[in-house]
């Protein structure tokens, strides 16, 4: 999908926006005109009062200047946002992205919302058809070419720039969430993380020999019933002064999680391909911050493993020295992204002594059922951190939820063997869960937890602007918060 801003139209769809109950706009004047007044026809038939999500669609005579118009419900505008521009521009792509024609523009006064506008078709027109060899033409998107006509071009093309870049975030970790496992392992993953270097990413992977020599067997315990070598892989980007220390992203990435021996149920165990969401979220934000140059010092740490039974796979009873020192005993080898993390974050403290960490992983079932499909589950121990990611979240329509964190659910964790076990019991499973992080967050440390179980695929009713099984959550979240605080 082409994306541009210019300032005539010369396209065969040319697309007006109308607020609710106002009038046809003057650009559209001419095509009107010309039309013998079609449009001014077109905006009170039916239905079409201009209503958020509404379109009119207009067939122009022979020898217009356009071959059809459309008049583009914006709703009122006293209750227009970021997120109804970008559900706007979705709803356009949604309804003309397979109606055969190759270009549209939108005629849009502001830069700014022209180009919110654009990040909705951009995210709308994201396909996953890598797979598919018989998709029919019918089928395949015509409209490759979408321009917005404004009078700023310059100001809209820098408003669009960053946007675009959390989008192209958004598009990698849906890519890399929607791959199946057995082309993403955690092998290929790293080779595909690799060729982020050509965006000026430094880029380290570390494999198991090198895992074990630092220690980290609650991590290679998960991955040891996997004949996939288990791999750690670092990202780092340097925008901002050197020698400052860095902000830490630190990403669950279980390529596929059957459970191990303790086993999950055949029903529905496909979608653990999507286990990998929050590294997957860490490797798009490390892409968008590279793609729009952030001033900011930032590393993206991701464990990628598989968790898979074997007989050599690791067993409930075993107890795992981490590389903090600290033994787990496992009891359940389904509550295994724990065990990747635990030993990440601790490695990444060691090494990089952050200024902040946040963690994104699909950790537990439970956020699934607490917070649904709309927001993330955020667990910090620094209530600026939780502001900060929650109006982070907010401006770019990826939500998050605080919850408790307390003394009391810790002790769920206690084991009869072991420093502590790896399952903290029915009550509370995702803030156990993150206690159990907690764990191996050093004193001092700010640290926030985002468990993104219920927002990283979503199945049923979607936004225009989340199209396929993906949504690739946490890119424009992580973005936007670097972008808030740590870049002036
Ligand atoms: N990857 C799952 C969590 C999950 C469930 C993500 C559903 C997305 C959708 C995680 O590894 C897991 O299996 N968690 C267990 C923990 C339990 C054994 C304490 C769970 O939530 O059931
Ligand atoms: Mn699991
Ligand atoms: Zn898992």
């Amino acid at each position: 999908m082409k994306i541009t801003f210019t300032d005539t139209a010369k396209s065969e769809i040319v697309g007006f926006l109308i607020d609710e109950g106002g009038k046809l706009p003057e650009a559209a004047e001419a095509l009107d005109k010309e039309s013998g007044g079609l449009l001014s026809e077109a905006r009170t038939a039916g239905r079409f009062t201009g209503k958020e999500g509404q379109q009119a669609f207009v067939v122009l005579p022979k020898g217009a200047s356009a071959k059809r118009a459309l008049l583009v419900g914006a709703g009122k505008p006293k209750g227009r946002n970021d997120r109804s521009l970008e559900r706007i521009g979705g709803t356009i792509f949604k309804a003309q992205g397979n109606s055969g024609f190759k270009s549209l523009c939108l005629y849009v006064d502001d830069a700014d919302t022209a180009a919110r506008i654009a990040l909705g078709v951009k995210l709308a027109a994201y396909r996953f058809d890598d797979y598919r060899t018989k998709l029919k033409d019918e089928d395949k998107p015509s409209l490759n070419a979408v321009s917005l006509v404004t009078g700023d071009t310059k100001a809209a093309r820098s408003a669009f720039k960053p946007l675009s870049a959390g989008a192209d975030g958004t598009y990698l970790a849906r890519d890399l969430v929607n791959m199946p496992p057995n082309d993403l392992y955690p092998g290929s993953y790293a080779e595909k993380i690799e060729t982020l270097a050509e965006h000026g990413l430094e880029i380290e992977i570390l494999g198991e020999k090198d895992l074990k020599k630092l220690g980290m067997n609650s991590m290679l315990g998960v991955g040891q019933g996997s004949v996939k070598e288990s791999k750690l892989a670092i990202m780092r980007w340097n925008g901002g002064k050197k020698g400052d220390a860095p902000v830490a992203l630190v990403g669950k990435g279980v390529c596929f999680d059957t459970g191990g021996i303790s086993l999950k149920p055949g029903a529905g165990m496909e979608d653990m391909r999507g286990d990998m969401g929050g590294s997957a979220a860490v490797v798009g934000a490390m892409l968008a911050l590279a793609t729009r140059k952030a001033k900011a010092n930032v590393v993206g740490l991701v464990g990628l493993v598989e968790n898979m039974p074997d007989g050599d796979a690791i067993r409930p009873g075993d107890i795992l020295k981490s590389a903090s020192g600290q033994t787990i005993e496992v009891q359940n080898t389904d509550a295994e992204g724990r065990l990747v993390l635990c030993d990440v974050l601790w490695y990444t403290q060691e090494t990089y002594k952050p200024t902040a960490i946040v963690d994104l992983a699909t950790l537990t079932g439970a956020i699934v059922i607490g917070l649904g499909h709309h927001h993330a589950g955020l667990f910090t121990n620094d209530d600026g951190l939780a502001d900060a990611l929650t109006s982070a979240g907010l401006a770019e329509g990826e939500r998050v939820w605080r919850l408790p964190l307390g003394p009391e659910y810790d002790r769920q964790l206690k084991s009869k063997f072991a420093d502590m076990r790896n399952i903290g019991g029915r009550a509370a499973g995702s803030i156990t869960a993150a206690q159990f992080l907690k764990r191996f967050i050093q004193d001092g440390q700010t640290w926030a937890h985002l468990d993104i179980a219920g927002v990283a695929w979503v199945e049923g009713e979607k936004a225009p602007t989340d199209p396929s099984w993906a949504s690739g959550f946490g890119p424009r979240l992580l973005d936007r918060w670097i972008a808030d605080n740590y870049e002036s």
